[in-house]
């Protein structure tokens, strides 16, 4: 039995950290594990500036722990008048890594996202001209559609014809939660990829139910039934290089979860680690964990790997069952549960 796994130091590839004081809180739960991130635009109002979101980038750098090497990677959160010369020149500056396609409506602070995709094709035409990656939040918000079923609709109405009329555009089907999302992805050529969240690899729906209603368990795109939680524990253990880690940390204060309007998200980022290697412990698959957290990344994006390695060994982490981010009560995932690996750093 392995009791420690050393591997080349991991990325996020999607999060979100918000602004100000909570941002200041959360940031350095991240920065212990990770070396990079791909920071979510959804703040309000949404980061769509090169310089806007330049400003942001450096409030971030601002709330990593000194002697902590943590580089944010941001994106361009898309609306339906975006440039895509404007989205180019912030790639090329460096400010831009990679832009977000949230449909209208579809989940926290997607008012100004994309009506219809047909409306912004001019932009990205233009981002795979120049090789920025598009992230997608891949669901219909048609409230015809069942909660359930919107990203397999999404993928049969939107994505299915986007990857057709541009294949040459990088696509990253963000926090895929379904056995048909990974299977478009396999199918589809090497531009697109997926990233998986460690919610959608533990839990189903039923943990949104358990004795009553759990709003921690709640974040978008929703889980769904145990046979698709079982067909990501698949994809992501598979040794694919299409998937990768995406943790979607998604910060929420305890009271605006508890609520009789609670708010989708999760906050998973400080026990991130510990929470996926548990999922490939359990699949037998510890020897696929590096290239999934560290390697399928950064390769799909043209990023360098990153230097150093972290160690998680075989042992008991409690997870608390509320943390603080400087001020805010949040309820991490898995709260009050011991999980079987210990992050050494
Ligand atoms: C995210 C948030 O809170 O910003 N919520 C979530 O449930 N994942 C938005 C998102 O990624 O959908
Ligand atoms: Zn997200």
């Amino acid at each position: 039995m392995t009791d420690s796994l050393t591997i080349r130091r991991p990325d996020d590839w999607h999060l979100h950290f918000r602004d100000d004081a909570v941002m200041k809180g959360v940031v350095p739960f991240t920065a212990r594990q990770f070396a990079r991130a791909i920071v979510m635009p959804n703040l309000s109002p949404p980061v769509t500036s090169v310089e806007g979101c330049a400003a942001y980038r450096d409030r971030i750098r601002a709330a990593v722990p000194q002697g902590v090497d943590f580089t944010p990677l941001m994106t361009a959160y898309l609306t339906d008048d975006v440039e895509g010369d404007e989205l180019a020149r912030g790639f090329a500056e460096g400010v831009f890594t990679a832009a977000k396609l949230y449909p209208a409506h579809a989940t926290t602070g997607s008012a100004h996202g994309v009506t219809d995709i047909a409306r912004i094709m001019p932009a990205l035409e233009k981002m795979a001209s120049v090789g920025m990656p598009l992230l997608i939040h891949g669901e219909v918000t048609d409230s015809h559609v069942d909660i359930f079923d919107r990203e397999a609709v999404f993928i049969e109405r939107t994505l299915t014809g986007l990857v057709r009329n541009l294949p040459e555009l990088k696509i990253v089907f963000e926090h895929i939660t379904t056995a048909d999302a990974a299977a478009f992805v396999d199918v589809s050529g090497p531009n697109v990829a997926a990233t998986i969240t460690p919610q959608h690899l533990h839990i189903n729906r039923n943990a949104m139910f358990t004795g009553g209603i759990r709003p921690h368990a709640y974040c978008l795109p929703v889980a769904k039934r145990e046979v698709h939680r079982l067909a990501l524990r698949k994809a992501a253990t598979s040794g694919s290089t299409k998937y990768f880690l995406g943790t979607d940390s998604a910060p929420h204060a305890q009271s605006a979860k508890e609520s009789a309007c609670g708010c989708a998200g999760i906050f998973n980022a400080p026990y991130a680690l510990e929470s996926y290697v548990t999922v490939f412990d359990e699949e037998g698959a510890l020897d696929r964990f590096e290239a999934f957290a560290s390697e399928n990344g950064p390769r799909f994006y043209g990023l360098p790997l990153n230097e150093g390695t972290i160690t998680l060994e075989r042992g008991e982490t409690t997870v608390p069952d509320t943390v603080d981010a400087n001020g805010t009560t949040i309820v991490p995932f898995h709260a009050g549960e011991i999980l079987g690996w210990v992050y050494r750093g």
